[in-house]
């Protein structure tokens, strides 16, 4: 282990779950590794590429090691991987703490060390540790903190992505159990009412978010526009507007930025939304500090994140979960600006890439029906 944080920012990669469900292979994996890198997504800051559930063999070996399925995987998963990195990209993987995992397959309950050592042997570099068949009588947070003792055994740098679904106020004790990521809502659906709902689950508790140790609100839907062998996920399908409402979120509040869609099919408005380098720089800003919510006066259904940013910006975003558009107010002093104290913001749209000017006092954008407004905001001497 080289001494140094495994996730000092949010990780950003590509997972299987969403779009493909269990009918995972080789094949798959290596189209996804370059597709990663052709369309720039390496470049932007996706370096993970993740093989959720359904990689597995139903039985273990002889000597109780888990097997790739022969069929899906008939080189092994080290071949894979060896691929996968010779792309410049790292390795995820999916095991369970229970006894099986979610899809019914093998889980790591009473093999943690082994399983362990047999994926950093694969030179895996990301562990998704889910929470299906957990024999009752078994604490979850010691099954957590074995998983992760058992990857520090092996001596490999392996992130671990708690999936815990947010359950027994994991985000007060999954810290200090070593993982670096934790799930913190149950599944995400590929429609606008499951998007709202998680993120409005966890506005609150953003306190508990931070270096090392992230809320994962999910993977993200982005680009899915209801497709997808995943019957779970794909249900219907959102709106290119939506969709960018989506990201701003999971990029505001410090969630990993994990995409779900199938990248070898973008569209161009998925591209410029997974792709817009303003918005991503928001969520990995070595800062890493959380953003607060700030209500807007008279409408419920509209809402303001802050995030102080390293450089001395803000990142200042503006939400609308209603149905009608909607002007959202807000007002410097919310912050912590007094007027007397002679500053205004310059503001930077980071989604049109505009730059719109000094703003004195308060700001006021119209925002759409379930849309977003995601400005980058400096301090200036304010000269009236
Ligand atoms: C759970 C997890 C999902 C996915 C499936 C796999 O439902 O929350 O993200 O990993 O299991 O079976």
């Amino acid at each position: 282990m080289n001494n140094q944080m495994i996730s000092a920012v949010p990780p950003m990669g590509w997972n299987s779950w969403n779009t493909f469900y269990d009918k995972i292979n080789d094949e798959l994996v290596r189209s996804m590794a370059d597709t990663m890198v052709e369309q720039g997504l390496l470049d932007a800051g996706y370096n993970y590429l993740i093989l959720d559930d359904g990689w597995q063999a139903r039985q273990r070996d002889s000597r109780g090691h888990l097997m790739a399925d022969p069929e899906k995987f008939p080189h092994g998963i080290k071949e894979v991987v060896d691929y996968v990195h010779s792309k410049g990209l790292k390795m995820g993987i999916y095991s369970c703490c229970g006894t099986h995992t979610c899809g019914g397959y093998p889980g790591s309950f009473e093999h943690e060390f082994s399983d362990a050592q047999q994926f950093a042997d694969w030179g895996i570099d990301y562990l998704k540790y889910d929470n299906c068949y957990r024999p009752g009588s078994t604490a979850t947070n010691i099954l957590y903190r074995r998983i992760s003792m058992a990857l520090r055994s092996t001596g490999r740098d392996i992130l671990l992505a708690a999936c815990q679904w947010g359950t027994e106020d994991v985000h007060q004790w999954i810290r200090s159990s070593g993982a670096h990521t934790f799930r913190s809502t149950i599944d995400i659906q590929d429609a606008w009412n499951s998007i709202q709902k998680i993120a409005s689950s966890q506005i609150n508790l953003q306190g508990y978010n931070g270096p090392d140790c992230f809320n994962d609100m999910d993977m993200l839907v982005v680009g899915m526009y209801g497709k997808g062998l995943n019957p779970e996920t794909s249900i219907g399908g959102c709106t290119d507007e939506e969709y960018q409402t989506h990201f701003a979120l999971w990029a505001m509040m410090n969630s990993p930025l994990i995409i779900g869609c199938d990248m070898r099919e973008m569209t161009d408005a998925t591209k410029k939304i997974l792709l817009n380098k303003e918005v991503i720089a928001l969520n990995q800003d070595p800062g890493v500090h959380s953003c607060y919510s700030l209500p807007v006066y008279g409408n419920p259904d509209v809402f303001v994140l802050v995030k102080p940013l390293a450089n001395g910006d803000y990142a200042i975003a503006f939400f609308n979960f209603g149905d009608t558009k909607a002007k959202a107010v807000l007002n410097f002093w919310d912050m912590g600006l007094s007027a007397s104290a002679g500053y205004a913001f310059e503001f930077r749209d980071c989604i049109s890439h505009e730059d719109l000017g000094l703003q004195k006092e308060f700001f006021a954008p119209v925002v759409s029906a379930h849309g977003c407004k995601v400005y980058r905001c400096r301090l200036a001497k304010n000269c009236k």
